[in-house]
């Protein structure tokens, strides 16, 4: 099965690093949203990831339009996020959107990353070095578990 990650991570990187980890280790593809262009041609895979830092409580807004747009549709979907407070309630309103679009929903993995956004960037910034080498492993466990 071929999979597809489509990502956008700008804060620190946070969940490139994750996913960066999967492209090395299950050869998954990787593509920032911002690359996606109508050529792209989706259908050449099975199975779609998304991820992305969470930027106001959601999910990046592109992924949402992207996935709004009904171009990932009879698809099996898996979500990938990484945020300051790590809360699976970031994931709701794109899961809800993957799921209106006909495609089956496998999971959602999710940790802490490190922030420096506003005012946090003056004591330093929170969850330093993280996600980290257990998350890594927590994440190759969801893999084996819900997406490969
Ligand atoms: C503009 C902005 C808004 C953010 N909003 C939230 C938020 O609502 N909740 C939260 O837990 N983290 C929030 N964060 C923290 C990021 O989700 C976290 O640092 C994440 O790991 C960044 O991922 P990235 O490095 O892949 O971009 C925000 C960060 C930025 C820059």
């Amino acid at each position: 099965m071929k999979t597809l990650i489509i990502y956008k991570s700008y804060h620190h990187q946070n969940t490139y690093r994750l996913i960066k980890h999967l492209n090395d280790k299950e050869g998954f593809t990787l593509m920032d949203v911002d690359e996606l262009t109508e050529n792209t041609n989706i259908d050449d895979y099975d199975v779609i990831g998304l991820a992305s830092g969470i930027y106001g409580f959601e999910f990046h807004k592109d992924i949402l339009k992207l996935v709004s747009s009904g171009k990932i549709k009879n698809k099996k979907v898996f979500l990938i996020f990484t945020s300051c407070m790590d809360k699976e309630s970031f994931a709701s309103t794109l899961k809800k959107e993957v799921m209106n679009n006909n495609n089956i929903f496998l999971g959602c993995f999710h940790t802490k990353g490190y922030c420096t956004f506003g005012p946090l960037k003056l004591f330093g910034g929170v969850n330093k070095n993280l996600p980290d080498d257990a998350d890594c492993k927590n994440l190759d466990h969801f893999i084996e578990k819900y997406v490969n």
